[in-house]
């Protein structure tokens, strides 16, 4: 990873190790602290301007906003409007991508990522994030943009694993990231604006390695 500094590439080896001991990770300051807040900027910005839209769940004709499931607004980032910090997150991401394929030989072809703001209330209620329709999510990531986030704000990620729930919380610099179509997981309602970005790693149609 000689185009990222140290501190990144061993953050990227991390993941991937522990998503092979357990398919998921959450790693504490992995977003660079400068980046996370011009993307906190951009996310409350475009939040103000009305921007984000209600995210909806199911798929194709299924689709509908059921806030009381999912309470969240978003955008999808190649909807945006060009902006050097969300070039620098494709970047980071670009970086994790590579070193999850050099590693655990995924191959994760393509990310897919929007912005999201859970206002006061919202949460998501426990889901998969692999559709039975498209298969080809692999691995989630989000990364938190909350700078000013304290224990009791709400809005942690929870994870249903087969040893007990496991909360992360949703401070502006920590990345999680797990396995899209293993670990369950829900958004507890959240007492502020909550801003994160969440991306999806995506395999090619046609990889024989599909399961
Ligand atoms: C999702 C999701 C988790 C989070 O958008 O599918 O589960 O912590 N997000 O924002
Ligand atoms: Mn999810």
């Amino acid at each position: 990873m000689s185009e990222f500094p140290a501190v990144l590439a061993n953050g990227f080896n991390a993941i991937a190790d522990d998503l092979v001991v357990r398919g998921w990770s959450m790693q504490p300051q992995l977003l660079p602290a400068e980046l996370g807040l011009a993307l906190e900027a951009q996310c409350r910005q475009l939040w103000q301007a009305d921007a984000l839209t209600p995210a909806a769940i199911g798929r194709g004709s299924d689709e509908q906003v059921v806030p009381d499931v999912r309470g969240d607004y978003t955008r999808w980032l190649d909807d945006c409007p060009d902006h050097p910090a969300t070039a620098d997150f494709l970047g980071f991401m670009a970086g994790l991508r590579l070193a999850l394929n050099r590693t655990l030989f995924l191959g994760l072809d393509t990310f897919e990522c929007h912005f999201a703001l859970y206002p006061p209330g919202a949460g998501y209620s426990k889901h998969m994030d692999r559709f039975q329709d498209n298969p080809l999510r692999t691995v989630s990531v989000v990364a938190y943009l909350n700078s000013q986030w304290q224990p009791g704000d709400g809005g942690e990620l929870r994870l249903h694993l087969p040893e007990g729930v496991r909360d992360v919380d949703p401070v502006a610099g920590t990345v999680a990231v797990f396995l899209s179509d293993s670990i369950l997981h829900e958004v507890l309602p959240s007492r502020c604006e909550r801003a994160s970005l969440t991306g999806w790693f995506r395999r090619r149609p046609d990889n024989p390695l599909l399961r």
